[in-house]
């Protein structure tokens, strides 16, 4: 039996890896190919899918593939897995096999620096494949180099794999792009029913991604970031930090004009000193919006949107948890910003009155009036002792 061996995270399992499995296999001409899910990579730091979802996902991936059978070796032994040890328990489990172990380009170049390579070398041969084309070169060089070495089996094939890897797939289900052309289908919706790489956010992602610039996109998640690490210090609902984060500029896109024109649209009445601080609303739409049209009708996340630019008197702990992450939120760069980042991991309050305070100062500095909820909020506080 000629038995290949395909390890990989997978996590998650993409396009990429099917085709090269597949690859893999013809060329390689295998009988059959144990496809094994690491415990704990050696090289890298372990993900935060389960053991089990990652397991379940390269069973969906690799189902369509002949000869192709889930190994689960590695994972049930956990740990840091080392291929040598491996492919002793394959050696001593089918002695009668000949081993051809599956190598990436960087992973056949680096090679003769894993743990043990002279006892790898000597229970399998290593089939090593090109990743563009322009590297086969350095690819013929590291099999002279095993053979002379170690006396490896070494086959270097030529082959083109979509440029694709499990971390961009993760970005992009990160920042709400389309995943979906990178995976096969059935992990798709793996994913989605069981929620993994925060996908229950992910249709909020989209949808903000394709309202806003790129720039307000980027702030948006970093808000959201933001806004989930205070709640988590603080002790508020991280969820809903995290979607009140993200959804807090939902309307911005939308001119100072095209604010009006939204309310009167859609009946929103705006008080007098509203339409006197037009960069207001477009935190009374977004909350309109956030509820109306996105449906979400939670009233914490509704009103952390709604008071994120004013704050207000009584401002509540996710409201100032949104307030304090839109100045703080790591893609801000005015001079302070790293004081006022500090500052709010320690103490929300302070923060938020002094961030109140700055806005309060710079407005009356330009001539510009200033909230009736701001200055509400900062009497509030003033009379609490802040100062
Ligand atoms: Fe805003
Ligand atoms: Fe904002």
């Amino acid at each position: 039996m000629r038995t290949g061996i395909f390890g990989g995270t997978f996590d998650p399992p993409h396009n990429g890896h099917v085709a090269a499995l597949r690859e893999f296999a013809e060329r390689c001409r295998l009988d059959r190919v144990f496809v094994i899910p690491t415990g704990v990579p050696p090289h890298k730091n372990s993900g935060t899918t389960s053991d089990k979802d990652r397991l379940e996902m390269s069973k969906i991936a690799f189902s369509g593939i002949q000869g192709a059978m889930l190994c689960d070796y590695e994972i049930k032994k956990g740990g840091k897995s080392y291929t040598v040890e491996t492919l002793e328990w394959l050696k001593e489990k089918f002695p009668g096999d000949s081993l051809v172990l599956y190598t990436g380009s960087d992973m056949f170049l680096s090679l003769h620096t894993w743990y043990k390579p002279e006892r790898i070398l000597a229970l399998c041969s290593v089939a090593a494949f090109t990743r563009t084309g322009d590297d086969t070169d350095a690819l013929l060089k590291q099999a002279d180099f095993l053979k002379e070495k170690y006396g490896a089996k070494t086959e270097v094939y030529p082959f083109s794999p979509e440029v694709i890897s499990s971390s961009s797939v993760r970005s992009l289900l990160e920042t709400g792009g389309d995943f979906y052309a990178y995976v096969p289908k059935g992990v798709a919706e793996y994913i989605e029913t069981r929620s993994l790489y925060g996908f229950d956010v992910y249709p909020i992602k989209k949808t903000l991604r394709e309202r806003l610039s790129e720039k307000r996109f980027s702030h948006s998640l970093g808000v959201a970031k933001t806004a989930k690490k205070l709640a988590s210090l603080y002790g508020a609902d991280g969820k809903k930090a995290e979607i009140a984060g993200l959804l807090h500029d939902i309307t911005k896109n939308l001119g100072p004009e095209e604010q009006i024109r939204f309310c009167k649209e859609n009946g929103i009445e705006l008080t007098e000193d509203d339409i006197n601080s037009p960069q207001v609303i477009h935190a009374v739409t977004g909350a309109w919006f956030i509820k109306n049209r996105l449906g979400i009708t939670d009233a914490d996340i509704v009103s952390a949107a709604r008071y994120h630019t004013t704050g207000r008197k009584g401002i509540t702990l996710l409201e100032k948890i949104i307030y304090v992450s839109d100045f703080t939120e790591p893609t801000r760069d005015y001079s302070d910003v790293d004081y006022y980042r500090e500052l709010s991991l320690r103490d929300l309050d302070r923060a938020l009155f002094e961030g109140m305070r700055w806005i309060i100062e710079d407005k009356r500095k330009k001539g510009e009036p200033v909230h009736k909820d701001t200055l509400e909020m900062y009497d509030e506080y003033i009379k609490n002792g802040y100062r």
